[in-house]
């Protein structure tokens, strides 16, 4: 999972996405384009919005997405166009870059719709983006069930 900062969006599609998937058979992280909030926890309007709906993602770390997650993972969900063209930008084959989805595009195929930035906004937008990645990670979650069925 991953967004610009990795504090805001993708720490709670991580949260959502391993809450969903049996952690024996899928291995789930999330990073960020940026470097700029390493090492810090999620934000604390995520960290509260998580909690409201019973998820603790207060113990995660910010990192940086590295050129080795291509090879460690098999799909790279990223929030918005501006992460899909700094992503792709990174992958040295074809087929990496094929493994860099929207993630909204599991729900609303051929929308190309983002999941907003909600940085410089209020909490309103924290829930927003909550709903939006749990219906995602919930159409995620059905998938890969059934891809290993
Ligand atoms: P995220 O949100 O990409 O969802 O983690 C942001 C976090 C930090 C900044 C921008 C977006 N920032 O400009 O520091």
């Amino acid at each position: 999972m991953v967004c610009l900062g990795n504090i805001c969006r993708s720490p709670l599609a991580e949260g959502l996405m391993k809450s969903k998937l049996n952690f024996t058979k899928f291995t789930v992280d999330s990073a960020g384009t940026s470097s700029g909030h390493k090492g810090e926890a999620p934000d604390k309007r995520s960290i509260a919005v998580a909690k409201k709906y019973g998820l603790d993602i207060s113990k995660q770390k910010s990192r940086k997405l590295l050129e080795e997650d291509f090879k460690n993972f098999d799909v790279l969900y990223v929030m918005d166009q501006s992460n899909y063209n700094d992503v792709t930008a990174l992958a040295s084959t074809e087929e990496q870059k094929k493994k860099v989805i929207k993630i909204l595009d599991e729900v609303f195929p051929g929308e190309n719709l983002d999941v907003p930035d909600p940085y410089y906004g209020g909490s309103t937008g924290f829930e927003n983006i909550y709903r939006m990645l749990d219906r995602a990670t919930d159409v995620i979650a059905q998938k890969m069930d059934n891809h290993i069925k």
